[in-house]
């Protein structure tokens, strides 16, 4: 349908007490965003004319988020009255003043509202031109839901708070899903004359339907097969299953795209992600934010990776990795943590229990085991010998490191930054570097070891060393007759 002239409104205004928290009910996260942030993103896809969000609790907090997500939207304050009617009646007042077209009523709470529903609510509504077309859900159980009231003949007649409903009306199981098209000027007649004379004294936008019906005008409710797409976050029981059902929603997606999930029920995935066909996804793993993992990647069991980009045929095993971009070919882990900054070259390596922050580290170089890298960059083709410190921080200020191409670091170096490990250069095992390294050079720090011969023996007699000691001073012939040692 081409000349659909639609408004889309957002009811914002409620306190959602049942939550119990500080935060407004609508900024709670599901999926990597806020469920008011869902439904804006549903609300734009429809393309409107204009998008009015109505906030009240809160104001302040609710309509910054709004608008830093969708800063076209238009913010309407409720006043005293109370309702979703009147927060409707309100939101009509911000349309343009020549508007006539069709006003699509959505709920800040109820996030798993999809494009292809509200299109087939208005595909209905039009078909039959109808004045309010709403999305109803056969339920087991539709306690705390407004009911669908209809007639012998199976015409609606109205809709029925919980509240206000008779124990007969409390047996129907057809909910009212509080997703809404109206006829502008249906709607706005309507409104007009909603009184707040019912159990919780508010102006109910439900009471629209008898309104409309009375004064002649088409009303009906649509069943959904999904009523998941109606479902509403009122606590934090339902907050947890509405994120759940989502999480299954975009791994089928995934998993439809050609990406290998094996485990649905213990792999998150946030909304935001993308995800390459042949991709495979091992149990455990949760991908958050802006995550895209390309082609043939790898990534867990356990592991979670936020706002990380990952090229192709990359592993990842057991680690957590934030901010972070891996090239192609690269490995990381198992037990990596890899903080902000990082980049890690094609057929790099980040490896065992290696922290690694704001580190450029080349192709093909790798820090395979046991280090801390942090502020530094890694030319091509070097390696970290396992334990490597780099002490980045002295106390005060963070310096940089760099490390060039083809460089071996020994083991267990301390790298004390600001330095500079030229092109080529190797460092002995136990180095710590303070000074410089110049191209090829060897580096080592000049302490040498000294042996205490008897050492053992004299201050530490009756130990098991002691024995093993005095048993190698003896002639190899003689230990043969030994008998064994006990303790
Ligand atoms: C509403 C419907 C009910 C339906 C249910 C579906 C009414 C009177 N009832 O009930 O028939 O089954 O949704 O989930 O509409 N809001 C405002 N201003 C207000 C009151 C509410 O903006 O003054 C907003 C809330 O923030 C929320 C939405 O409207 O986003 C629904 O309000 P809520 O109080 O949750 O209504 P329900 O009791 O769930
Ligand atoms: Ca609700």
């Amino acid at each position: 349908m081409a000349e659909r002239s639609l408004a889309v409104v957002i009811l914002a205004a409620g306190q959602g007490t049942r939550m119990k928290s500080t935060l407004p009910k609508v900024l709670h996260r599901i999926g990597g965003r806020s469920l008011i942030e869902h439904v804006l993103d549903t609300a734009a896809a429809l393309t409107p004319e204009r998008i009015v969000a109505v906030v009240r609790h809160d104001r302040d907090r609710v309509s910054a988020a709004i608008l830093n997500h969708a800063p076209d939207t238009v913010i309407v304050d409720q006043d005293e009255v109370p309702g979703t009617g009147r927060a409707v009646e309100l939101a009509l007042a911000a349309l343009p003043t020549d508007f006539d077209g069709s006003v699509v009523v959505l709920s800040g709470d109820a996030p798993l509202v999809d494009g292809p529903s509200i299109d087939g609510l208005l595909d209905s509504h039009f078909a039959e031109q109808r004045d309010m077309t709403l999305l109803s859900a056969l339920l087991d159980n539709p306690t705390g839901l407004g009911r669908i009231l209809r007639d012998a003949s199976g015409g609606m007649t109205g809709i029925v708070e919980e509240k206000d409903a008779s124990d007969e009306q409390r047996l129907i199981t057809e909910i009212n899903g509080g997703i809404y098209v109206f006829a502008f000027r249906a709607l706005a007649r309507a409104l007009a004359d909603i009184d707040t004379n019912n159990a919780q004294g508010e102006k109910y936008l439900t009471d629209a339907a008898s309104r409309i019906l009375a004064s002649g005008g088409g009303v009906e409710a649509v069943a959904t097969t999904d009523p998941w797409v109606v479902a509403g976050v009122n606590d934090r029981a339902q907050l947890a299953d509405a994120g759940r059902e989502l999480n299954a929603r975009i791994i089928r997606g995934h998993q439809r795209n050609g990406v290998t999930i094996v485990d649905p029920a213990t792999t998150w995935i946030d909304a935001d992600v993308s995800l390459a066909s042949d991709v495979e996804i091992l149990p455990g793993t949760f991908l958050h934010g802006a995550t895209s993992v390309s082609t043939g990647s790898v990534i867990g069991p356990d592991t979670t990776l936020t706002d990380c980009e990952v090229g192709e045929g990359v592993r990842v095993r057991r680690s957590e990795a934030t901010l972070a971009v891996f090239q192609a070919g690269a490995e990381i882990g198992p037990f990596a943590y890899i903080r902000p900054g990082t980049e890690l070259g094609e057929g790099g390596k980040i490896g065992a229990f290696v922290e690694a922050k704001n580190a450029r580290i080349g192709d093909g170089s790798k820090v395979p085991h046991l280090s801390y890298v942090g502020d530094v960059t890694v030319g091509e083709g070097s390696n970290i010998g396992a334990g490597t410190i780099v002490a980045n921080y002295d106390g005060v200020n963070k310096h940089q490191t760099v490390v060039g191409d083809a460089v071996r670091i020994g083991s267990k170096n301390v790298l004390i930054a600001p330095v500079t490990i030229e092109d080529g250069t190797y460092t002995a095992a136990g180095t710590i570097v303070r000074k410089n390294v110049p191209a090829g050079a060897l580096a080592m720090t000049v302490a040498p070891q000294r042996n205490l011969e008897g050492w053992v023996t004299e201050n530490r007699q009756g130990t098991t060393s002691a024995a093993a000691a005095e048993r190698a001073a003896q002639p190899a012939t003689d230990s043969l007759n030994d008998t064994p040692h006990t303790t």
